[in-house]
């Protein structure tokens, strides 16, 4: 095996997988390693080691740090031209030979995602065979996402009606109702080392992989290609695209959505 030199990035990330379960070698490594160092020198540490001290013995730093690399800022009905095609194209062709969805929502964040999906399905009256899957590596999102509170300016992305319906305000924020809440169900799990559930209609992963390396991008594609039912549609985030689609059995019906073939 390997030695790994003391205060190494290859030290860090090593110790940090057996503290964490994260595995950082599958994140692009400069991106990854500005914004540690970043974070590492505002905590006051000069060295991965002392670093490492530091965010073991402080709960709250660790979960700030856990936050930082995995970026998990959020919109509802991010990309609102993309949410169109969503409604108008792609949820009619999938209900064409189906009578109900099974969604998954994969790196959910603090819930926009799944909850925008919620929003849609109750307005467009689309069956759901059970409650939309959102999925996420990060337990503090997670538990944000299921309370369902947002700021006046996360709302802003909400449209009127939808907002007037579906949420209720409590000051200067607003929470999802109940009804929009039970709709969802969310749940931890890490793209990177969790087994994948099947016989999905629609799965979204927007903006997760941009920060995965080329390799560990294409491994996850093929995963979410053999989760999806036949016909069933991915959609990805606004920068993204799948290079290897047609090997993957996957077509492009709109930019951003691609269907299993077979
Ligand atoms: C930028 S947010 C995207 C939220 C939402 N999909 C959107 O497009 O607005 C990225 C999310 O991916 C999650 N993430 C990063 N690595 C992950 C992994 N290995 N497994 C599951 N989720 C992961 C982060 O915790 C973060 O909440």
């Amino acid at each position: 095996m390997k030695e790994l030199v003391d205060n190494s990035w290859e030290w860090f990330i090593d110790k940090f997988e057996i503290l964490s379960k994260i595995d950082l070698t599958a994140y692009k490594r400069p991106q990854m390693e500005r914004r540690i160092n970043s974070f590492m020198r505002s905590a006051g540490a000069s060295d991965y080691k002392s670093f490492l001290e530091l965010i073991k013995n402080d709960a709250l730093l660790y979960r700030k740090f856990l936050e930082h690399i995995t970026i998990n800022v959020s919109e509802f009905f991010r990309n609102a031209n993309h949410w169109s095609i969503l409604q108008n194209e792609v949820l009619p062709l999938l209900l064409k030979d189906r009578r109900s969805l099974r969604i998954w929502s994969a790196g959910c964040s603090t819930g926009e995602e799944p909850y925008s999906l919620a929003m849609l399905c109750r307005e467009q009256r689309i069956p759901l065979t059970e409650e939309i899957l959102a999925t996420d590596l990060d337990q503090d999102v997670l538990n944000r996402a299921m309370q369902g509170i947002y700021s006046a300016k996360a709302a802003q992305g909400i449209p009127p009606t939808y907002l007037a319906r579906y949420f209720s305000s409590q000051g200067d924020q607003y929470q999802a109702n109940e009804d929009i809440r039970r709709m969802v169900k969310f749940k931890r799990h890490d793209l990177l080392r969790d087994s994948f559930g099947r016989n999905y209609d629609l799965i979204l992963c927007r903006n997760v992989v941009i920060y995965f390396t080329e390799e560990t991008k294409n491994r996850l594609y093929q995963r979410f290609t053999e989760s999806l039912n036949s016909g069933g549609v991915l959609f990805i985030g606004s920068t993204e695209q799948i290079f290897q689609a047609r090997e993957l059995g996957l077509k492009t019906i709109a930019t951003f959505f691609y269907q299993k073939v077979n």
